[in-house]
């Protein structure tokens, strides 16, 4: 039933519901805070560091995709093809979110599963998870999908929680 798909302009009504749900929350993964009222030119931004021919300065290739159910998104994730130093450090290969209003249903759980499979797919063999340790929610979904504590960092005065999970 939920799936995950690449961003496509079908689903742009959807999308805008998403963005206006998350308000001035802060935005994960990076790609939703991207100018949207252009809808095929952050579509083609986001294509182009998926496929590596635009990936900003000290960014690395990575993959966005939706989970969708009934043509409706439901959540966001972004994953890294492969970590530079300083994402190997704080970041990880994985970012995203629910929507809002899906929140608390077990579904953070079910698009980590699915990123999972993703980053194995893209031949991923350890894949790196960090979160802010305030995020409990993050904490709890990392560990219910196999989340080993690996240790923890201090960046910039926030407390990160990195995390390991064996994809082979
Ligand atoms: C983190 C996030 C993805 C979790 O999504 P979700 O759909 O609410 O999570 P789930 O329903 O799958 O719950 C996952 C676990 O978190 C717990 N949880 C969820 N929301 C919680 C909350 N607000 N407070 C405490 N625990 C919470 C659940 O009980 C569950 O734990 P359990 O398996 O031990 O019962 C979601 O809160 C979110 O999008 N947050 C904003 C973006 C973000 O922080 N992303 C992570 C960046 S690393």
């Amino acid at each position: 039933m939920y799936q995950l798909i690449l961003p496509t302009a079908k689903l742009k009504a959807s999308y805008d519901a998403y963005i206006a749900e998350l308000g001035s929350e802060e935005r994960y993964p990076f790609p939703l805070d991207f100018e949207h009222r252009d809808f095929e030119a952050m579509l083609d931004r986001i294509e182009g560091i998926r496929n590596g021919t635009r990936v900003p300065d000290g960014f690395v290739q990575s993959s966005t995709f939706w989970m969708v159910a009934d043509d409706e998104i439901i959540g966001c994730t972004n994953i890294r093809h492969r970590l530079n130093a300083q994402i190997e450090y704080c970041g990880g290969h994985i970012g995203l979110s629910v929507r809002p209003s899906f929140r608390r249903q077990g579904l953070g759980i079910k698009l980590l599963q699915l990123s999972l499979e993703q980053a194995r797919e893209l031949g991923i063999q350890t894949a790196h998870i960090h979160c802010h340790k305030h995020n409990v929610a993050s904490r709890a979904m990392i560990e219910a999908c196999g989340g080993v504590f690996h240790s923890e960092i201090n960046d910039n005065g926030s407390l990160v929680s990195r995390y390991l999970i064996e994809l082979t």
